[in-house]
């Protein structure tokens, strides 16, 4: 057991295998269909939310999430781009050119969106469904599409005053049935809430 926690967290070195886990950031919901490749290069805060399916592909120099961030289903986050433009082959050469991602507390994250590496995503901000984020997004905007545009904003002031008294759901009380927290094998945290 030893051995396997030095192995997940101890080692600064990126490997490609993507690692499927459910329970790996306790105090967080991470469904047991996510996948975290190179979680050992993802900073998260808690009570966050990854869904089904959704996968979080890191390398180093790492995302950044922050506190109460849902993720719904199907999400793609990736901070790393291949080389082509000075490639000697083709498509690409070997040298990876990663970009950190950083996605602030409060972000809601839309299902089957898509998150580009270099993106920072801050507090409080929407990605509707279906959108592929190109450019970093300010505090409470909503963005949605491809390339993902402004919408409009949440109310920031209402924002605000939630943020100050602490008003943040709880990922796991929402529509989470015993049967799921079990099958998900969720860290002690949870038995506490059950
Ligand atoms: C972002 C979201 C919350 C906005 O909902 P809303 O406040 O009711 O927004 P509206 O319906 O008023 O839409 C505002 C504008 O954005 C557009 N828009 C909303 N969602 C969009 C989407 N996913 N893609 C493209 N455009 C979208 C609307 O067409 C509308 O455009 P218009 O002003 O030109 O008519 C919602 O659209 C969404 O995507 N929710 C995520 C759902 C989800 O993934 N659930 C999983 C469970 S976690």
């Amino acid at each position: 057991m030893k051995k396997f926690i030095k192995k997940i967290f101890g080692h600064k070195k990126s490997s490609n295998k993507p690692i499927e886990k459910a329970g790996l950031f306790p105090g967080n919901f991470v469904h047991e269909t996510a996948i975290l490749n190179n979680p050992q290069f993802i900073q998260m805060g808690t009570n966050c939310w990854i869904g089904g399916f959704t996968c979080l592909y890191a390398n180093p120099p790492g995302m950044v999430i922050g506190n109460n961030v849902i993720f719904a289903d199907h999400v793609t986050v990736v901070n790393n781009f291949h080389n082509y433009k000075s490639s000697d082959m083709l498509p690409f050469d070997y040298r990876a050119i990663a970009r950190p991602v950083q996605i602030g507390d409060n972000v809601w994250i839309g299902m089957n969106s898509i998150i580009l590496p270099g993106v920072k995503i801050e507090e409080g901000a929407i990605v509707a469904a279906g959108s592929v984020v190109t450019k970093s997004v300010p505090k409470c905007a909503i963005v949605a599409g491809n390339p993902a545009r402004i919408v409009k904003y949440r109310d920031i002031r209402k924002y605000n005053s939630l943020v100050k008294n602490k008003k943040y759901i709880d990922v796991f009380f929402q529509n989470n049935t015993p049967e799921m927290i079990i099958k998900n094998k969720f860290n002690p945290f949870l038995s506490n809430k059950q």
